[in-house]
């Protein structure tokens, strides 16, 4: 049987899918219920017969409590752990820490005691280090933990280390690092968010650069790497590396909107954030744009995703025909 953390997430939930649609058991951990009608919601995109989802055994828990963990694991041979908290509000960083860092140790610690067979870790582009002279990034490019990281790259970095110490008490062990995930079903927060705004007419865009990737490759990546006799390796998934102003004109294309018009500068940004966070402190109201969200809306990294293409054949979907996809189910 297979355990799936996450399954209430964009990419447990399309994960999920997959999985059964190759007919395996599986078990997936869960914290409340309205949240499993979000998977029935991405099920429906696949196929009209989402009574599919009954085939599930849900299973009520938390990652970063033990107890409720520990029956999780019984019967479990293969473990994709995907739940995460992602987040690049200051004030998250301490239960960032604890949900990346102590519950992957937690699923790491059980999965050795359980002693199964092979552990997929969804990481990130996050945890990987910046170019080296200007070239693309690739796995071998290591995070430095003395630049000025955000929490949310400190704790995926911590957590990456977590799975690795699983390879060396004989779980094999496959980490994905995924670029931006594009993908339907969560339009309120990630990616789902910028097809959102992009549709309600938002009307700026920056020129930094990252790579993105569609859902369904990375799950289908996982999955075929699950089932491959690869291990302890880890791979980074980018179909293209594109500029955020790329990728919201392609998002307002595809709708028919009109395309953001007005580029902010970085001191621009700065210059918002920095206000933002002054607000925040006087009224306790969330930043409408963090330190690190600006940072990243302006930095230029560009990844190479030569490893999994080479290692596995893996060929990814054009980022347009994904962009294509996502904003018809958005307005389905
Ligand atoms: N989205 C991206 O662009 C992106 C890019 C690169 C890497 N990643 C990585 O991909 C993975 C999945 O991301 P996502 O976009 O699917 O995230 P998401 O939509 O925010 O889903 C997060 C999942 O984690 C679960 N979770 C959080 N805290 C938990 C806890 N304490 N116990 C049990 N479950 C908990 C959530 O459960 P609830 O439904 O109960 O909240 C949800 O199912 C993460 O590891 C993330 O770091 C994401």
């Amino acid at each position: 049987m297979i355990l799936v953390t996450g399954g209430t997430g964009l990419v447990g939930a399309h994960l999920l899918y997959h999985l059964l649609k190759n007919d395996e058991k599986i078990r997936a951990i869960y914290r409340s219920e309205e949240t499993i009608e979000v998977v029935k919601k991405v099920f429906s995109y696949y196929t009209g017969d989402t009574s599919l989802i009954n085939k599930i055994a849900w299973f009520k828990a938390d990652i970063t409590d033990v107890p409720s963990m520990i029956p999780a694991f019984v019967g479990i041979e293969k473990v994709y752990h995907c739940a995460a908290f992602i987040s690049f509000n200051p004030k998250d960083y301490v239960v960032m820490r604890k949900v990346n860092i102590h519950g992957t140790a937690i699923i790491v610690n059980l999965s050795i005691d359980a002693k199964i067979k092979k552990l997929c870790f969804v990481g990130s582009i996050a945890a990987i280090g910046d170019s080296r002279n200007g070239e693309l990034i690739t796995e071998e490019n290591e995070w430095n933990k003395d630049l000025d990281n955000s929490g949310y790259s400190i704790t995926k970095f911590g957590a990456e280390m977590e799975v690795w110490r699983a390879s060396q008490e004989d779980v094999e062990v496959v980490i994905v690092n995924p670029g931006v995930i594009l993908g339907a079903g969560f339009w309120t927060t990630g990616s789902g968010k910028l097809f959102q705004q992009v549709y309600n007419r938002f009307k700026y865009y920056t020129e930094g650069i990252t790579g993105f990737v569609g859902v369904k490759d990375v799950v289908t990546a996982m999955i075929l790497l699950m089932n491959s006799n690869i291990k302890n390796e880890r791979f980074i998934l980018v179909s293209e590396n594109k500029t955020y102003k790329e990728l919201f004109f392609l998002i307002a294309d595809t709708f028919g909107k009109k395309r953001p018009g007005i580029k902010i500068k970085p001191w621009q940004t700065t210059f918002f954030w920095r206000f933002s966070s002054i607000i925040t402190r006087c009224t306790g109201q969330e930043p409408l744009l963090s330190k690190y969200a600006a940072k990243s809306a302006h930095e230029v990294s560009e990844y190479s995703s030569q490893k999994i293409r080479e290692t596995i054949n893996f060929k990814f979907e054009k980022i347009a025909d994904v962009v294509k996809e996502v904003c018809h189910l958005y307005t389905k």
